[in-house]
């Protein structure tokens, strides 16, 4: 079995996986404390990791029934993300895999959500493309292996799970604002405001900079007690725009690379609107389920089934990285 940890943000997450890609347990703990500051602080993130990371591990375990003799390979969230997070997975990961002499396989996180669509039973197989949508990255990914990506597209600015996290923040609603807004959203009429799609931006680009200062200005335009009195249509519209910004790319991406496959995956695929509005684009579409598109170690095993592992010692000295990809 594939014990696999990730880190790279505030979510402390553990998994067993089977060679076959079986997952037997998935566990996350999601920090929570970040919601008072309206965003992850780093190092709050990184000494709640240090306070979970064992229990998350030891929990993992317990659900798959397994113990670390059943363990066969140490998978880790080796970058992009917080430096400081990643440091606490990656030393735990290295600690367990070389207390029993095991191999060690880093994985790129952005590696790991394409891989939350390599899960049995319904695996997915290459090639398709892929929509990677989260907090921390908006891109349009060439999936043609299992084992890397070509990035074909990505955002010039903030993330698409950023725009509705500072949406929602202007909308007053707590953080993650995704989920949040979303049911606001939900009783809210999504034409009755109109919000930029970046437009401007051809080609497979991304850009929410322009959207989030258009909600600004039109609070502020609005006023208090109106902008209170609609905030479930402004939060429709707003959803609006983000999902066709999305949709736009996608349906470029598909036609630029000819898959007939596309699956989307990060935190921002958990999106019910955006999940309806792709249904439609390409033969086959896949989202995994919510607890696999947000962060979760399942995928970061997942991907380490096409990872050359390090043998007991040479990943000692492996260090993490903030920001960029590597091995892909
Ligand atoms: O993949 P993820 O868990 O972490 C990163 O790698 O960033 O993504 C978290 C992001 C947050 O910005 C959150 O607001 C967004 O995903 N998100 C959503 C939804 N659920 C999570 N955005 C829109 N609608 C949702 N239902
Ligand atoms: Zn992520």
């Amino acid at each position: 079995m594939i014990l696999a940890l990730e880190t790279s943000c505030d979510d402390t997450c553990a998994a067993v996986l089977e060679r076959d890609a079986t997952l037997r347990s998935n566990v996350i703990s999601s920090q929570g404390v970040h919601d008072r500051y309206g965003g992850v602080v780093p190092e709050v993130a990184s000494r709640h990791h240090l306070e979970l990371v064992n229990r998350v591990v030891a929990d993992a375990l317990a659900r798959a029934q397994a113990g670390l003799d059943d363990v066969s390979l140490v998978a880790v969230t080796a970058g992009p993300g917080l430096v400081g997070a990643l440091l606490v997975g990656l030393q735990t990961a290295k600690a367990l895999a070389a207390a029993r002499r095991l191999p060690l396989a880093a994985v790129d996180h952005l590696h790991g959500h394409v891989a939350s669509t390599f899960l049995a039973p319904h695996a997915l197989e290459p090639p398709f493309l892929c929509l990677i949508a989260s907090g921390g990255h908006t891109l349009l990914a060439d999936v043609r292996s299992h084992s890397g990506f070509e990035p074909i597209g990505q955002t010039l600015d903030d993330a698409a799970g950023e725009a509705f996290d500072k949406g929602a923040r202007m909308l007053g609603l707590g953080y993650p604002g995704g989920p949040a807004l979303e049911r606001l959203a939900r009783e809210g009429d999504r034409s009755a405001f109109v919000f930029p799609t970046a437009s401007a931006v051809g080609g497979l680009d991304f850009s929410f900079a322009g959207i989030k200062t258009a909600l600004l200005y039109r609070l502020r335009d609005l006023g208090e007690p109106e902008s209170e009195r609609r905030r479930a249509d402004l939060a429709a519209s707003y959803q609006h725009a983000i999902v066709e910004a999305l949709a736009i790319r996608v349906e470029r991406g598909l036609r630029a690379t000819r898959h007939s496959c596309l699956a989307l995956a990060g935190g921002v695929a958990a999106n019910g609107v955006l999940r309806e509005r792709v249904a439609g684009l390409a033969e086959t579409v896949v989202v995994p389920e919510p607890a696999l598109c947000t962060d979760n170690a399942a995928m970061i095993a997942s991907a380490a089934r096409h990872v050359d592992a390090l043998p007991y010692p040479d990943y000692l000295g492996l260090d993490v990285y903030a920001t960029g990809e590597r091995g892909l």
